[in-house]
This record gives structure tokens, C-alpha cells and sequence, in this order.
């Protein structure tokens, strides 16, 4: 059949060398595009995330398909549950998450985002450079690669703007590697007014004098901050830096500051944080090296162990896509029989410009005094997904460095100078 349809082809092109020629390169272009085809599903198998400590104890899957799940597991409801708090909050307090993708991990990672936590949020968009029906993405005119981040952030943010500055209240950019509680962010954000220009996030301490929010765990914004973002701050060089560069949450950090938008506390009533740059394991069970980056880092002071995390945490980072399963889980089904938490009254709604107190110093409950070095699961090296080197500083060339230079306390300064 085949051969006869080639046959057929060769006799009505003997008398036509153009379509000939025509012909051939269509069948030229198919090879070259199946040969292509392979080699990138061959490049974006996912060595990474599979590459984790525990693969003693599980045997490493061939293939990354042999262990994400093609279908959404956790898809029955509890039907039983009392969620009428959180029903009511959900309109009370919108929330638009877009989560920042690319077209390697859409069906890796993004997709998988989708079906756990994704589908809390009340608008949710994926932000790449390729379209995708099946997400579906937003398509935007960005190159993809790590440069070209801080680009990607503020075409993102003034697409949000356009199309749905009033269908929501706060503003969230999350990762595909993200794990986020949508609920308990809806709560912390619920006594501040979305008129306040604010943004809340894992709050890290140096580059910029009020702090910047850690990408990874991702950042949230009022509908006050993304208006200056996107109105007075991406056209105007004065304010947010033109052009691009990787460090996209140092650059919005500086770029919130210079519009006067506040850093706001993302910490819970027992200073605990909501928050996090790593996965869960990494901030329960963390290193003992006190020179670990991230303890400079801290803009808070921060706790180990159980204290380390508030029981309304908001976000994890480097949660691989059979983890975010796990979470969803642990946190929406899995429930110990006969203990019913009472949930916290709501506090009172704060007027534009109003801002909570800040927490008290020392967390209730600490239970710092009863745990001593032998009590703590010692671990040497954090587990899989935390750099060793901390990631903003790694990439920030040494003239950005130079040009920050004042806001580095020698001490600050002399520590990372190690760290690098
Ligand atoms: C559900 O919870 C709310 C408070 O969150 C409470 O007021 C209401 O009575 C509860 N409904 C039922 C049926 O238990
Ligand atoms: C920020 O606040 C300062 C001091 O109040 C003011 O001078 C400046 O114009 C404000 N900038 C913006 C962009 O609102």
C-alpha cells in the first residue's frame, strides 16, 4: 500500500521536478523532526527529582512515567467534611495563582500541579513560552532558559493585569516544583485589605533593606502591588530593572521597595513560619551546619524542628510531583479518627495600609529547653532538591554584587564571601 502510494507519487512527479522536490523535503523535514523528537524525550527524562536519597530503598524507575501517575489519584471527594469556613473564604478572599512553567515540564511537572494543589486557587494560570491545550498554558513571547526569568515574571504579572486585575484579590506566582496550601494562604491574607500595596512571602534578608521574598516557595501580591508593578514600576527603568537577569525574586524585591510596597510578614501568631524555600523534610529535619547559607539568609529569626513550621503552613519548594500526591494526601485525606481540630476564630479585617503586629518573639509552646544535640536527628548534608550553594547567590555576577555592596553588614558580607 505504501510502496503502490510512492509509486504513484514517482509517476506524477517525473514530468514535475518541483513537486519532486517539494516532496522531498517534506519527507526530509518528517525525519528530521521524529530524529529531534527522540533526542528530547531522551533529554528531559527527570533525573533530577528521581535522583533522591532514599533510592536505596526503592528501586530507581526506568522511566519517570513508570512512577508519576498518568491519572489523578486522589480524585474522591469527603463529602461529610465540614468545609463551609473555607467555602466562605474562598470568596471572600480570591486568589489567583500562576505557576511558572516550561515547555520540558508540562506534562512533568505542571500537570501534576493541576491536580493537587492547583485547583484550590480560584483562578489558576500556567505561564510558558509554548502553548499547551491540554494545561492549557499562557503563551508568552519570552525565550525559555534561566536568563530570561526576570523577563518571563513581568510579561506574566502584566498579562494577570490585563486580563484579570478584577477577578481577584492577591496575586500568586508559584513554581511547578511548588506545593502550596491555598486555604491557609487565603487565611493569612484575610484581615489585610488587597487595597494595601503588600507582599508576602519566605522573606530573605540580604539585597534588599526591607527583605525579598525567596522565589521558590513563591511570592504573593495585593491588587494595589500588582497595579504599581505593572503600571508604575515595569515601565519605568527608575523603579524595576529593564531587560533581564536571573535572579527574578531579588529583582522584584527591589522593585516592590522602590514602589513602597511592603515586605509583609508572612509568620504565624507563634512567629512560626509559613512559607518555605525547601521541602518539608529539609525545614523540619535541617542541617546542623549553622553555616548552612540559608541561616544568613533568614530575615526572622527562625526555629528548628516542629517549631521551624506553622500548622497553617502555606508553601513548601522542591516538591517533586509524587510528593505534591503525598501532601495532598496527608493534608485533605488522611485524618487521625476521633480528633476533630477546632478551627481558629478569623480575625478582624484591617483597613488599607493597616498591618498586623508582628508575632511574639519566642514561639509559644517552645519546647527549645527540653531537646538538647542528642534529642535532634542529626543529619550532615540537607536531603534531595536544596542546593548546597545558595541560588541567588550563585548566580548574581560580581558587579550586582559590588552594587549592593552597602547593603551587606560587614559581618553579613564576610559570611557569604565564605559561603562563595
Ligand atoms: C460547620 O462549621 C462551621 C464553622 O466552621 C459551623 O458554624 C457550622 O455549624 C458547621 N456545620 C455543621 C453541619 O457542623
Ligand atoms: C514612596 O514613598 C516615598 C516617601 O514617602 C515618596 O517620596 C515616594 O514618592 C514614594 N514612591 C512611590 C513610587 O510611591
Amino acid at each position: 500500500m505504501f510502496l503502490k502510494t510512492i509509486d504513484i507519487l514517482a509517476s506524477a512527479t517525473k514530468s514535475r521536478p518541483f513537486l519532486m522536490l517539494m516532496i522531498g523535503l517534506i519527507i526530509g523535514y518528517c525525519v528530521a523532526e521524529l530524529i529531534s523528537y527522540i533526542t528530547i524525550s531522551e533529554d528531559i527524562e527527570p533525573t533530577n527529582f528521581l535522583a533522591s536519597t532514599d533510592s536505596n530503598i526503592r528501586s530507581p524507575p526506568s522511566h519517570a512515567d513508570d512512577v508519576i501517575p498518568h491519572f489523578d489519584v486522589l480524585r474522591h471527594d469527603h463529602p461529610t467534611d465540614n468545609t463551609s469556613l473555607a467555602d466562605q473564604l474562598k470568596k471572600d478572599v480570591r486568589i489567583l495563582c500562576w505557576v511558572m512553567t516550561n515547555p520540558n515540564n508540562h506534562k512533568l511537572k505542571a500537570r501534576h500541579v493541576k491536580r493537587t494543589w492547583g485547583k484550590r486557587c480560584n483562578i489558576l494560570l500556567f505561564m510558558s513560552s509554548e502553548a499547551d491545550d491540554e494545561l492549557p498554558t499562557v503563551k508568552l513571547d519570552v525565550g525559555e532558559g534561566r536568563e530570561n526569568l526576570w523577563r518571563k515574571v513581568k510579561e506574566a504579572f502584566k498579562y494577570v493585569y490585563r486580563h484579570h486585575f478584577n477577578d481577584a484579590d492577591w496575586f500568586y506566582k508559584a513554581d511547578d516544583d511548588t506545593y502550596a496550601v491555598i486555604e491557609n494562604l487565603r487565611y493569612m491574607l484575610y484581615p489585610y485589605n488587597p487595597e494595601t500595596p503588600v507582599h508576602f512571602g519566605h522573606k530573605f534578608k540580604p539585597y534588599v533593606d526591607q527583605g525579598y521574598m525567596s522565589g521558590g516557595g513563591g511570592y504573593v501580591l495585593s491588587r494595589e502591588a500588582l497595579r504599581r508593578f505593572v503600571v508604575q514600576g515595569i515601565p519605568n527603568p527608575k523603579m524595576c530593572l529593564p531587560g533581564t537577569v536571573v535572579n527574578e525574586d531579588i529583582e522584584i524585591g527591589k522593585c516592590m521597595e522602590n514602589l513602597n510596597v511592603t515586605a509583609g510578614d508572612s509568620r504565624d501568631i507563634n512567629g512560626r513560619g509559613r512559607m518555605f524555600p525547601f521541602d518539608p523534610e529539609a525545614h523540619l529535619i535541617p542541617s546542623k551546619d549553622k553555616e548552612f547559607w540559608y541561616w544568613k539568609y533568614q530575615f526572622y529569626k527562625s526555629d528548628e524542628g516542629l517549631d521551624c513550621c506553622s500548622d497553617n503552613a502555606i508553601s513548601f519548594h522542591y516538591v517533586s510531583p509524587q510528593l505534591m500526591y503525598v501532601l495532598d494526601y496527608l493534608i485533605y485525606h488522611l485524618k487521625p479518627y476521633g480528633v476533630v481540630r477546632a478551627s481558629q476564630q478569623l480575625p478582624d479585617k484591617l483597613k488599607v495600609g493597616e498591618f498586623l503586629p508582628p508575632p511574639k518573639e519566642e514561639p509559644a509552646n517552645s519546647n527549645e529547653d527540653s531537646f538538647d544535640d542528642d534529642d535532634r536527628i542529626a543529619v550532615q548534608n540537607y536531603g534531595r532538591g536544596v542546593p548546597s550553594i545558595e541560588p541567588d547567590a550563585r548566580e548574581v555576577g560580581s558587579n550586582e554584587v559590588e552594587s549592593n555592596d552597602e547593603k551587606f553588614t560587614p559581618e553579613l558580607k564576610a559570611k557569604l564571601q565564605n559561603v562563595e
